[in-house]
């Protein structure tokens, strides 16, 4: 079968650019870590008032510049709904919810996770910056679903 010079070369072409794609998504997962975020753990979203941590939500100071803020999403609310960290903090987000699908995504960084009945969810963010870094629940949870919302404060 003949097949046209340019046709033959736009399927090079065409077959490089896959084959480019599929080495930097390679990359990425192997070499650099990129990965979407997976459940930390189980939790029993009814228990959640009386299950460690998050009987207790809200900022824990690791040290070295490293925080946990616990976080409890429930319809329409996230507690607590603000943090405040100094710059140069890393802040790993645990968060879990008491009733239904709720999402949480934090405006200027890459953490954006489901916050799914049962599961634990998890991101770590660091804030080089100093200023107001607004999270929003990104998962249509019901009448107050637009009222969710929290920030973290970085000075
Ligand atoms: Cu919670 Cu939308």
């Amino acid at each position: 079968m003949r097949i046209e010079t340019y046709e033959r070369m736009f399927m090079i072409l065409a077959a490089l650019m896959l084959a480019l794609g599929i080495v930097g998504i390679a990359i990425g997962a192997l070499v650099a870590g990129v990965h979407v975020p997976s459940p930390a753990g189980r939790v029993d979203p009814r228990a959640l008032s009386s299950t460690p941590p998050f009987d207790q939500p809200g900022l824990r100071d690791l040290g070295n510049g490293n925080y946990e803020a616990v976080i409890v999403a429930r319809a329409w609310q996230f507690q607590p709904n603000a943090i405040e960290v100094p710059v140069g903090s890393t802040v790993t987000f645990t968060l879990a919810s008491t009733d239904v699908i709720h999402g949480f995504v934090l405006a200027g960084t890459n953490a954006n996770v489901m916050v799914i009945p049962g599961q634990i969810a998890q991101v770590t963010a660091r804030f080089d910056q100093p200023g107001e870094y607004v999270w929003v629940c990104h998962e249509y949870c019901g009448f107050g679903h637009h009222q969710m919302y929290g920030k973290v404060v970085v000075r």
